[in-house]
């Protein structure tokens, strides 16, 4: 595939490891495909869109970028620290629940701010014209004399979808040197913008060959809005770049996993987390790859074959997230 240009940010390729110990328990050969370690403080799995999203901006000639998500937002984080890097500005549209009483400082948002980035807070009713929102802040940046370029939700669009494109290439160079077996790989579903380039690019490097299946698990919404979302991407990538076309039925999303809702954990996630880290030191973040690696270990406590022999969990980062959310896990200590 003609990739795009793109701006170097993301330490690549990033490592698979096996977990013997967690594998065992769970009854499955299990890897990690550590996105986790795309950087340190610029880490992730919004990284690997952000190369291309702000390459699009620098050769735009933008100045600052806008986007937005929720208070601690990992995309937020990662743009404001991938555009400082690249010498460009960049406001956030923190979505809260009371804009005049924001949140303390802490976790993403502590990030954000040694990254310089201008933080706007907004509520969920901007949040639900978030495309307004971010014109009005591009208005405003115009009017100062800026030149404002605007990333979704996740970085989530046609052009980001190439960050994942690039990781199924790395990953199927990576499941090249291991015996074939049925594998499925599995990750967190929030935008879409991940799943939608895993599904374009499991087609383009030929997973089906490989026997390799993908899975989300959504950590909102539901199996529906996911379908529609990834296969709207996929439709936009298809004329934009004259890719694969993928149907509905291609797009597999584990649902019931959402739990309390987006962002609020139950103590058996925790749990499963604490699992983890205490056999693996595998570290997830409560919101996304905690709901999803537990939806894992419950689809393989009801059907050990569920997703074949091998299970490759990917790792989407977020371990700034965990921070802020210390104390819910005091009932487990
Ligand atoms: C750590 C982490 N994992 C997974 C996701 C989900 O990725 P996507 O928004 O591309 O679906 C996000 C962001 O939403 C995230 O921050």
């Amino acid at each position: 595939m003609n990739f795009p240009p793109r701006a170097q940010l993301a330490q690549c390729p990033t490592p698979l490891h096996k977990l013997d110990r967690m594998g065992q328990s769970l009854g499955v050969e299990l890897y990690v495909k550590r996105d986790d370690l795309t950087g340190a403080e610029l880490s992730g799995n919004k990284i690997r869109k952000l190369e291309f999203l702000l390459a699009e901006a620098l050769a735009q000639g933008c100045d600052v970028v806008i986007t937005g998500g929720g208070e601690q937002s990992n995309h937020c984080r990662a743009t404001a620290l991938a555009a400082t890097r690249l010498g460009l500005g960049s406001v956030l549209c923190l979505r809260t629940l009371d804009k005049k009483q924001p949140p303390p400082t802490r976790g993403n948002i502590l990030l954000d701010r040694l990254a310089g980035a201008e933080v706007v807070w907004i509520d969920h009713e901007d949040w639900a014209h978030q495309q307004e929102t971010y014109e009005r802040e591009a208005e405003r940046l115009r009017r100062a004399g800026k030149k404002p370029y605007i990333i979704p939700e996740g970085g989530s669009n046609a052009l980001g979808a190439w960050g994942y494109i690039a990781c199924v290439q790395e990953l199927s160079k990576q499941l090249a040197t291991l015996p074939r077996k049925a594998t499925t790989l599995v990750y967190a579903c929030g935008s879409g913008g991940t799943g939608a380039g895993l599904v374009i690019g499991g087609k383009a490097f030929g997973f089906a060959d490989l026997g390799v299946s993908i899975a989300g698990v959504n950590v909102c919404d539901d199996r529906d809005y996911f379908v529609k979302k990834i296969g709207d991407i996929a439709k936009a990538f298809a004329r934009d770049y004259a890719g694969p076309t993928v149907a509905d039925h291609e797009i597999e999303i584990v649902d019931g996993y959402v739990g309390r809702g987006y962002a609020k954990s139950r103590p058996e996630e925790l749990e499963c987390l604490r699992e983890l880290a205490s056999k693996e030191a595998i570290i997830l973040d409560p919101v996304y790859t905690g709901k999803a690696f537990y939806g894992l270990c419950q689809e393989l406590g009801k059907d050990k074959e569920r997703f074949g022999e091998r299970v490759v969990f990917l790792h989407t980062g977020g371990i700034f997230g965990l921070f802020p959310a210390a104390e819910a896990f005091d009932a487990l200590w």
